[in-house]
């Protein structure tokens, strides 16, 4: 079968991770996707970086993204290069070429996902986006297919790696706040702006996208209440460890007969619970459902090979169904804006 032929948008650190997955994991890949996945065309600001990066691979490099995005010889558009100006600009004009999309990018979705999978379910084409909320931990297939038999009754979690980090490395080594946020660029967990981070946005971003498949409801990012980590001091956290407690930032959705709760804040935790002892970038995301009970998701939660296996697992999932009915394909494998328009968000 020929294979299926990817659209870069972005080589950065994710981007990068993408590529050196393909590369490494090709033959395995290859078997599970039953075709080959070959990245023709990356979209990058700085060609000779990526260059160096793809070797003397023939991907064709420009730095122009609609160009890839309007490539007939694409199948797939991947998009990661974040941000929501440039980034809804490409993926849209994929989209209305009849691209499948893959993205990680959450801010991008929060705030502009009615809108996109609206446009990608009329052009029968699928946005996939598992590595746009919690790295590596296939959190979105866990949710859309291992409980699909379920009620979701609340999300509780810890989704974003540099906050928990920070938290971490202050509490188990008394660092200063500023010297772990550096360390968290360093390694590539923080966003561009890491004031996303540290101010709850990202985890929000990532939450509304979890009640969103978890309750059927659009995605509301505006309505989350949303706290950060900005405020705490080295002495809250000392203080809470006296008293027996961890403080993470946690994101929580629950249904209520109400509405629907969509909050970010720093959460006192005893320590005896397990989400008390996820540290440095790791997320952990609990899941209730009314038939299965409490379910519990971990792993690491940003970074570059995490993130870039999230979006390879799409890519598969992409390649496996692009073939089926975009009648049952999308609404299975996409975002699903069904029904439930009208339910109250308890959030702000
Ligand atoms: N900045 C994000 C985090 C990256 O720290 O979790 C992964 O989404």
């Amino acid at each position: 079968m020929a294979s299926i032929r990817v659209g870069l948008l972005g080589l950065g650190v994710v981007g990068g991770g993408t590529w050196k997955v393909l590369q490494k994991n090709a033959e395995e890949i290859a078997r599970r996707a039953g075709r080959r996945i070959e990245v023709a065309a990356v979209a990058v600001r700085d060609v000779e970086k990526a260059r160096r990066l793809l070797g003397d691979s023939d991907v064709r490099i420009t730095t122009d993204g609609l160009e890839v995005a309007r490539d007939p010889n694409i199948d797939i558009v991947v998009e990661l290069i974040g941000g929501e100006t440039i980034a809804k600009e490409w993926v849209m004009e994929a989209i209305r070429q009849g691209k499948h999309v893959v993205t990680a990018n959450k801010a991008l979705l929060a705030c502009h996902g009615n809108e996109i999978f609206d446009a990608a379910s009329s052009k029968g084409v699928m946005v996939m986006f598992e590595a746009a909320v919690a790295g590596g931990i296939p959190i979105i297939k866990a949710i859309r297919e291992g409980l699909t038999a379920n009620r979701i009754d609340w999300i509780a979690g810890i989704i974003n790696g540099t906050t928990n980090f920070i938290l971490s490395e202050m509490q188990s080594r008394g660092l200063p706040f500023n010297t772990v946020l550096a360390e968290a660029q360093r390694l590539g967990y923080a966003e561009a702006d890491p004031t996303f981070d540290i101010e709850g946005v990202d985890a929000a971003h990532k939450l509304t996208l979890l009640a969103s498949l978890a309750f059927g409801i659009p995605v509301q990012f505006d309505k989350a209440c949303v706290e950060g980590i900005s405020k705490l001091e080295a002495e809250d956290i000392q203080h809470a460890a006296r008293l027996g407690y961890r403080i993470k930032l946690l994101g929580i959705t629950r249904r209520r007969d109400d509405g629907i709760e969509l909050r970010v804040h720093p959460t006192l935790i005893p320590m005896g619970c397990l989400l008390a002892n996820v540290d440095g970038a790791m997320n952990a995301v609990l899941v209730h459902g009314d038939a299965v009970g409490p379910t519990l998701y971990y792993g690491q939660g940003a970074g570059e090979m995490p993130t870039a296996s999230a979006v390879v697992a799409d890519l598969v999932d992409v390649a496996r169904l692009e073939s089926a009915d975009p009648e049952h394909r999308v609404p299975h494998l996409a975002f699903q804006p069904d029904a439930v328009k009208d339910i109250p968000i308890l959030g702000a």
